[in-house]
């Protein structure tokens, strides 16, 4: 069994923007995290069809393969460029999803889960969507926003969802698991003692004809949504055709963490997509769960078009490197809270704990190394106390990184990281090497102050490999130790020679 890890598969309507970053950046961590535990696998991807792409691709009066197909670039080269290490790619236009769509349809239809009903109720033509009370106004009336708006009857595909309710109820209420954080449960809850009515799973070509094919009835394609949440089990190999090339699905299921914002918990990952693998067959067991992240806003502000405000995350990333970015959206939010983004806190972050917390700890100790010993470190076992708090140190920050990251919490992973940098760093003060250096006597503790300091940079890099895997390789490079990345203290060798030192995280303000 591999470690399963999915993220929402973006919208090819529009670029890719900060928040897309933020979620794709925390499965990669999480699924790096895991991959130093044993066998895992990230699936990431692109949600192609519906109405949004087919409408933004009118207006530039393109084709909407071709409109997703470059904006599926774009993720494509932001994903590269982030070094986010996917092991699979689900791109919903791809044949072998369609094909396993339409069986997922075929067999709900054969078990009378879906049904075909006449609906009749005021339809936005500019919006192209029905409306409900919901979009009425305070005066009631449907705004202008809608453009013209008329009573339409439409013929479509439903799911039997409402006959769902009470076992979903039940399952939530019996896997307090199924949301982390577990605050979102509540929320979840009482979204479901509201659900009533059915699924309309299908629009009839005419009017959207960017979706897949219905399997038994020609004339309809179907509900985006419907499509989309079907990318996890999909591209894990279910319902695969042999030769497909896609992964062993008893190998992957049940995943163990759909990455997601809050946005899309309620309905569709909490409700639709639960009563859609209970219809399916999945036995309670064999459900996957969810971890809900919060927002990144702009000054307080949510982010949009119209606002003017949308942070670009690759334009970032060249100004500032993938891993001073990647550092800032794991550490200044907690997951599940919102947070907001600034260039300032940005570079705030990247100045005080990686320039001034790790990056001068690592260049110091090999500075030191070089000058007092020619490069080698050597354990001499004096058990002074004062190292020996360090290595105990380093055992309580192991617990606390594991623990944070069981809960799906990289900032309080790498809270706990630099508490340890900072106290290395403040080993260096209180045991001033260069004061031991003079004193013959004082050779032994040295040796030991300086494997200390070398082996706590080592063990430091390899924690933060998942965030800033960029530095910390060259990190684990400059110290010698890229064979050593074990997460235990004390695997540098009792004897062993350092590397040059290079300083990693140059400064952006005195440039
Ligand atoms: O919802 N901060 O796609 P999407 C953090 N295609 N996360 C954000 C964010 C922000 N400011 N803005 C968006 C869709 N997100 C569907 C998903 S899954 C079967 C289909 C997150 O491109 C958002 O919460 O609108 C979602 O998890 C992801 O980005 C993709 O959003
Ligand atoms: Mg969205």
């Amino acid at each position: 069994m591999k470690y399963f890890v999915t993220t929402a598969i973006d919208y090819t309507n529009a670029a890719p923007h900060i928040g897309h970053a933020y979620e794709k950046i925390l499965a990669d961590v999480i699924i790096r995290y895991r991959r130093t535990q044993g066998p895992a696998f990230l699936l990431i991807g692109v949600d192609q069809h519906g109405q949004k792409v087919q409408q933004a691709a009118q207006k530039e009066n393109i084709a909407p393969a071709d409109f997703a197909e470059r904006v599926t670039a774009q993720f494509l080269s932001l994903w590269e460029r982030l070094n986010i290490q996917r092991d699979g790619w689900a791109a919903t236009t791809d044949p072998r999803h369609k094909r396993a769509v339409q069986k997922v349809l075929q067999a709900l239809q054969d078990k009378g889960e879906l049904y075909k009903a006449k609906y009749s109720g005021y339809y936005s033509v500019r919006q192209e969507q029905f409306l409900t009370d919901k979009e009425r106004n305070a005066e009631g009336e449907f705004g202008p926003e809608w453009g013209e708006v008329v009573l339409l009857e439409e013929e479509n595909w439903y799911f039997r969802l409402a006959k769902h309710k009470d076992w979903l109820q039940n399952f939530v209420r019996t896997h307090p698991d199924f949301v982390t954080p577990a605050f979102r449960q509540v929320e979840l809850l009482n979204a479901i003692e509201r659900l009533s009515g059915d699924l309309c799973v299908s629009r009839p070509r005419e009017r959207l004809s960017w979706g897949i094919e219905f399997p038994f009835d020609h004339e309809y394609v179907t509900y985006v949504w419907f499509d989309a949440l079907l990318n996890y089990v999909t591209f894990a190999g279910y319902e695969a055709d042999p030769g497909s090339n896609l992964p062993d699905f008893a190998d992957l299921w049940p995943c163990r963490a759909h990455v997601i914002g809050k946005d899309i918990m309620v309905p569709a990952h909490g409700i639709y997509w639960p009563i859609m693998l209970h219809a399916m067959g999945f036995p309670d067991d064999q459900m996957p769960r969810l971890t809900v992240h919060g927002w990144w806003n702009v000054e307080g502000a949510k982010m949009s078009k119209s606002l003017g405000n949308v942070v670009d995350p690759a334009q970032l990333a060249d100004q500032y490197g993938a891993d001073a970015l990647r550092y800032y959206l794991m550490r200044d939010i907690a997951t599940g809270h919102d947070a907001d983004f600034s260039i300032e806190r940005l570079l705030i972050r990247y100045h005080s704990d990686l320039a001034n917390g790790l990056g001068n700890l690592v260049n110091r100790t090999i500075n030191m190394v070089q000058r007092y010993h020619s490069g080698l470190v050597k354990k001499s076992n004096t058990n002074d106390p004062e190292l020996e708090a360090i290595k105990a140190a380093a055992g309580l920050v192991l617990n606390r990184y594991h623990e944070a990251f069981v809960q799906f919490q990289p900032h309080a992973a790498l809270e706990a990281v630099s508490d340890l940098v900072t106290q290395a760093n403040g080993l260096v003060e209180l045991k001033a090497p260069w004061k031991l250096a003079k004193e013959p006597a004082q050779s032994d503790l040295l040796q030991d102050v300086l494997y200390t300091l070398a082996e706590t940079s080592r063990l430091v890099a390899a924690l933060m490999e998942p965030v800033i895997p960029n530095s910390a390789a060259k990190i684990l490079e400059q110290l010698n130790a890229a064979d050593y990345r074990e997460l235990v203290w004390g695997k540098l060798p009792a004897e062993h020679r350092l590397g040059e030192p290079t300083p990693v995280f140059p400064r952006f303000d005195d440039r």
